[in-house]
């Protein structure tokens, strides 16, 4: 199964993506996630990402671009993969077509998940991450039974620097501008798939899992 998930910050692709990867057992490659993690170590590319996700902004395609071919390279990726935050232009997705072409493989589907904007905000705002295992919660829509610690890990949650309200806005406007043009680019394809992500979280899986199963 070769899939992408697309939507906007806050539509619940992380969330989503930790069903998906349970019950297709598919590699999980979030470009945002990918980012974070080098910046966490310091590394170089951490470096370079790091201004352009504190405001909001995309960050450049030929980095992203080279990182995820890599990532498809590798072994776990000859039995499928979720990919999560990527393409998010249309030149990363052409380039991702060149990749996926010269290792002769194609795309299965494209899931869009919809919410609308004001939904969008609460659920970014409100969004907190576990530090040590990743698991994702809100304060009132999805909280941990044990208040500022993680259910699975006992690990402290805390809330994203580009979580704020301010930059959400700015993440939404450039979703708008640079990424929604992918859903007319896939659905010319004949391989999107549009979820209502309003619904409840168990809901958005259940819809997701039943047409990956007509896929894979
Ligand atoms: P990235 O990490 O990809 O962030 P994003 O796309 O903005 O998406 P989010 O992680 O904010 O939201 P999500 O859809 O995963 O929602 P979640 O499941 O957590 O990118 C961050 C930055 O990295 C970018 O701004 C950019 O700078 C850079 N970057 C990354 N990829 C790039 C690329 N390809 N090119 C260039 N730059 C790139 O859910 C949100 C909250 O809502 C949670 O609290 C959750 O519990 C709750 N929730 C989820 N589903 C529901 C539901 N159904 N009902 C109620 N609450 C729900
Ligand atoms: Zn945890």
């Amino acid at each position: 199964m070769r899939t992408i998930l697309l939507g906007p910050p806050g539509a619940g692709k992380g969330t989503q993506a930790a069903v998906i990867v349970n019950e297709f057992h598919v590699p999980h490659i979030s470009t945002g996630d990918i980012f974070r993690n080098n910046i966490k170590q310091g590394t170089e590319l951490g470096k370079k990402a790091k201004d352009y996700m504190d405001q909001g902004l995309l960050v450049p395609d030929e980095l992203v671009v080279a990182i995820v071919e890599d990532r498809l390279k590798q072994e776990d990726c000859e039995k499928g993969f979720l990919l999560d935050g990527f393409p998010r232009t249309v030149p990363q997705a052409e380039a991702l077509d060149d990749v996926l072409k010269n290792m002769g493989i194609s795309l299965d589907k494209v899931i869009n998940i919809e919410v609308n904007k004001d939904n969008l905000i609460k659920r970014v705002v409100g969004r907190r991450i576990c530090k040590d295992c990743g698991a994702t919660y809100h304060i009132d829509f999805n909280p941990s039974v044990k208040g500022e610690l993680c259910d699975q890990c006992e690990g402290q949650l805390y809330q994203r620097p580009d979580d704020t309200e301010e930059t959400v806005s700015k993440r939404i406007e450039v979703y708008s501008k640079e990424t929604q043009p992918l859903i007319q680019y896939y659905q010319k394809r004949g391989i999107l798939a549009v979820i209502e992500g309003e619904q409840d979280i168990e809901d958005v899986s259940q819809e997701i899992v039943r047409i990956l199963r007509g896929v894979s």
